[in-house]
C-alpha cells in the first residue's frame, strides 16, 4: 500500500476520494466502537477512523495498533461530524475512514520518550534516543530550516561567482588555538593526521591557486570544552577572498545575512551594521560580542577617583587598572538580597575581587565604601554617572580586562534578571581591531589572538618592535545578540611581516617551517593579498529557530560531557586494531 498522499493533503477538497496514507501514530484514541488514529509524517497530521460498519476487519487491526507503530491505510476522505473539527491543523475539517489496514512495523512499548511538541525528557534521553527525538515537530522544523538555511548561502555565493571547494578532513594540524583531534595512520606507524579545527590554511593556498572567491560549508573539529554554543564538530561557512580589504568582507557577509534572514523570516535586517573597535565594545559593554538588545552601559569612573585615599581604588589606579560602573536606574528597590549575592559570584567569577553597590540618595549614595570617599569623589562619580536618586551603581575597580569582563557579565545578567532584553531584536555588530596577540599567564608567553596569519593594522607595524601587546590586528567578528557568530581577517602577505609575527609569538623558523612550511613555501610564488572569514552556521540556526543550545539544530550531536549516547562514540577498540595503528594506551591511574 504505497501512499497516494501525505498527511498534510487530505482536505475538504478531495472529500469522497480514497486514498493511501503511511505514516506513524501519533496518537490512539479507543472510543470503543470507533478507534481514532492520528497519523503523522514530515508533513503533516491526518485524522483516520477505524468503524467496524466499515471494515471489521481493519478494525480488529486497530486494536494491536500503539503509538509509533508505522501503518498504510487506504480509505475515503470524509468531513468530520459537526463540533468535532479541528481548526489547528490544516486537515482538522476531514478525516479518512479506514478500509483497509496494514501495519508495516510495530514500536517497541513503552517508548522512552513522548513524540511532543513539549519537552518531555531529559537531553540525554532525547540524545540517546534520538531518531525519535527528531520525529518532533521541533527537531524536524529546525533541521528543515537548517537545509533552507544553507541552500540560501550556497545560492547567494554561486550568485556572487564564488565558488565552493572541498579541503581535506584528514590533514596537518593548523594553528588555531585549540586541542587537535587525532587520526593515527596505520601506513605510517608513529604519525598522525589532525582533523582540521577550519579550513584556515587551505583555503589560504586556494588563494594562491587564484580561486579568487571561495566559500565552503566546512566540518570542523576541536577538542575543547564544551557550552551551549559549541561542540567538537561544528560547521563553518568559510569564506576567503583575495585583493580585497575589510569591506569586501563586511559587504558580502552582511549580504549574505540579509539575505537568509529576508528569505527564512521575512525580516529586512539594516545593514550595514554598526562597527566598533574592540576596545569601544569592551570599554562600553564590557565583552568582545556585546549584545546590544538593552543599555546598560558601562561607565569608566577611574577619573573621579585619581586623587583618592581610598586604598582599594588608589592602588588599582596606580598600577594601571580601571574603576567602572553600571548604572540601573530606579535599581534601589529591583534586587533581592540573593540577586545581589548572584550579580557578586559573577563578578568574582570573572576575576574581580568584589562588586561595589550604591544605592543613591538625594543628597549622596549608601553604600559599604561611603566612609572611605570624600563628598567631593561622591559628586564627580555621581555627575559622570548621571545617576539619580533611587538608582543603583555596581562598581568593580580593577585591572582594565577584569574590571570590563566581569562588569560585563554583570550587566548581561541584571539584564535577564530585571527582563530587559527586547526578545524580538536582531542586533547585528561588526567588532573590529582586535589586539594582534595576548599575554597567557597559564604559559608565560605571548600568544596570537587569532592566528599567526592575521595581518597588523599598518599604524601599528612599529608597534612589533617596541610593544607588541598594544598592536591592533586587522581582524573582525560578526556578533548577533550577544552571539559571536564569525570571525575573521586581513591576513599577512608579506614574509618580513610573517617573520616578524613569528618571532613575537616564539614560533622558530624552524618551527614555522615544520608547523605550517607548505603555506608559507606556497606563498613564496606569489601570494596575492587576501582575507576572509568564518562564521558558525549552527549558532547562525541556533538563533534563528530560537533554540538555546546548538544541539538543538545539529541531527547528532555529543553532549555535554563530549559523548554521542546513540551510538556511544567515543568507543574502545580491539587490541587487533590498536596493533595495527601501532597505538598503545597507557591506563590513567
Ligand atoms: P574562529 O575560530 O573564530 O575562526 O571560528 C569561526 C566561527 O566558528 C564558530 N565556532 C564554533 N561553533 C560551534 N562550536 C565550536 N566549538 C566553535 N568554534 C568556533 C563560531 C566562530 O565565530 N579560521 C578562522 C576564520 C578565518 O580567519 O577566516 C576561524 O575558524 O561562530
Amino acid at each position: 500500500m504505497k501512499r497516494t498522499v501525505t498527511c498534510n493533503d487530505a482536505n475538504e477538497s478531495i472529500v469522497g476520494k480514497t486514498v493511501i496514507l503511511n505514516g506513524w501514530v501519533h496518537n490512539r484514541r479507543d472510543h470503543g466502537n470507533l478507534i481514532f488514529l492520528d497519523l503523522r509524517d514530515r508533513y503533516g497530521i491526518t485524522q483516520v477512523v477505524f468503524n467496524p460498519e466499515i471494515s471489521k476487519e481493519a478494525h480488529s487491526v486497530a486494536q494491536s495498533i500503539s503509538k509509533e507503530f508505522v501503518v498504510a491505510v487506504k480509505g475515503k476522505v470524509a468531513l468530520r461530524p459537526k463540533g468535532t473539527e479541528n481548526p489547528k491543523i490544516s486537515t482538522g475539517k476531514v478525516e479518512v475512514l479506514v478500509e483497509e489496514v496494514t501495519i508495516l512495523n510495530p514500536a517497541k512499548q513503552p517508548l522512552p520518550l513522548e513524540i511532543s511538541s513539549k519537552v518531555l525528557a531529559n537531553e540525554d534521553v532525547r540524545l540517546a534516543y534520538r531518531y525519535l527525538d527528531l520525529r518532533r515537530e521541533d527537531m524536524q522544523r529546525n533541521l528543515i530550516l537548517r537545509y533552507k538555511i544553507i541552500k540560501v548561502i550556497r545560492d547567494y555565493f554561486d550568485s556572487l561567482n564564488f565558488i565552493e571547494v572541498e579541503t581535506p578532513i584528514l590533514t596537518k594540524s593548523t594553528p588555531e588555538g585549540a586541542r587537535d583531534y587525532l587520526v593515527p595512520s596505520r601506513v605510517h606507524k608513529g604519525k598522525f593526521f589532525a582533523l582540521p579545527q577550519s579550513p584556515q590554511l587551505f583555503k589560504q593556498i586556494l588563494m594562491v591557486s587564484g580561486f579568487d572567491r571561495y566559500f565552503q560549508i566546512a566540518r570542523c573539529f576541536r577538542d575543547e570544552d564544551l557550552r551551549a554554543d559549541r561542540q567538537p564538530e561544528f560547521t563553518q561557512l568559510d569564506i576567503e577572498m583575495s585583493f580585497i580589504d575589510e569591506e569586501d568582507i563586511y559587504s558580502v557577509v552582511e549580504g549574505c545575512l540579509k539575505e537568509i534572514f529576508k528569505k527564512i523570516k521575512g525580516i529586512d535586517i539594516k545593514t550595514p551594521f554598526i562597527r566598533m573597535t574592540y576596545d569601544e565594545a569592551m570599554n562600553r559593554f564590557g565583552s568582545d560580542k556585546p549584545d546590544l538588545r538593552f543599555d546598560l552601559e558601562l561607565i569608566d569612573i577611574s577619573e573621579c577617583f585619581r586623587d583618592s585615599s581610598f586604598s582599594i581604588f588608589k592602588n588599582v589606579l596606580n598600577s594601571g587598572g580601571s574603576i567602572k560602573a553600571i548604572v540601573v536606574p530606579n535599581g534601589s528597590e529591583k534586587f533581592s538580597k540573593s540577586d545581589l549575592n548572584k550579580l557578586m559570584d559573577t563578578a568574582r567569577l570573572y576575576g574581580a575581587k568584589g562588586l561595589v553597590t550604591a544605592k543613591v540618595l538625594e543628597d549622596g549614595i549608601d553604600s559599604m565604601i561611603v566612609k572611605h570617599l570624600t563628598k567631593e569623589e561622591i559628586k564627580k562619580a555621581i555627575e559622570k554617572t548621571k545617576a539619580k536618586a533611587g538608582d543603583l551603581i555596581f562598581i568593580v575597580a580593577d585591572e582594565w580586562s577584569i574590571c570590563c569582563n566581569s562588569l560585563g557579565q554583570v550587566r548581561l545578567q541584571i539584564g535577564k534578571m530585571l527582563n530587559l532584553i527586547r526578545k524580538d531584536e536582531y542586533c547585528f555588530l561588526w567588532v573590529v581591531n582586535f589586539p594582534m596577540f595576548e599575554w597567557s599567564e597559564e604559559e608565560q608567553k605571548i600568544n596570537a589572538v587569532h592566528h599567526p596569519f592575521t595581518s597588523p593594522v599598518l599604524e601599528d607595524l612599529q608597534l612589533l618592535d617596541k610593544d607588541p601587546l598594544k598592536a591592533k590586528s586587522r581582524s573582525y567578528d560578526v556578533v548577533l545578540n550577544g552571539v559571536e557568530l564569525g570571525g575573521g581577517s586581513i591576513r599577512i602577505h608579506r614574509r618580513d611581516i610573517q617573520n616578524k609575527v613569528f618571532s613575537i609569538l616564539g614560533i622558530t623558523e624552524e618551527d614555522a617551517k615544520k608547523k605550517f612550511g607548505f603555506l608559507l613555501e606556497a606563498f613564496s610564488y606569489g601570494a596575492p593579498p587576501h582575507g576572509g572569514i568564518a562564521l558558525g552556521i549552527d549558532r547562525l540556526v541556533m538563533l534563528l529557530v530560537g533554540a538555546d543550545s546548538i544541539r538543538d539544530v545539529i541531527a547528532f550531536p555529543k553532549n555535554k560531557a563530549c559523548v554521542s549516547l546513540m551510538d556511544n562514540a567515543p568507543s574502545e577498540v580491539s587490541d587487533d586494531q590498536l596493533k595495527e595503528l601501532g597505538v598503545k594506551i597507557i591506563k590513567e591511574k
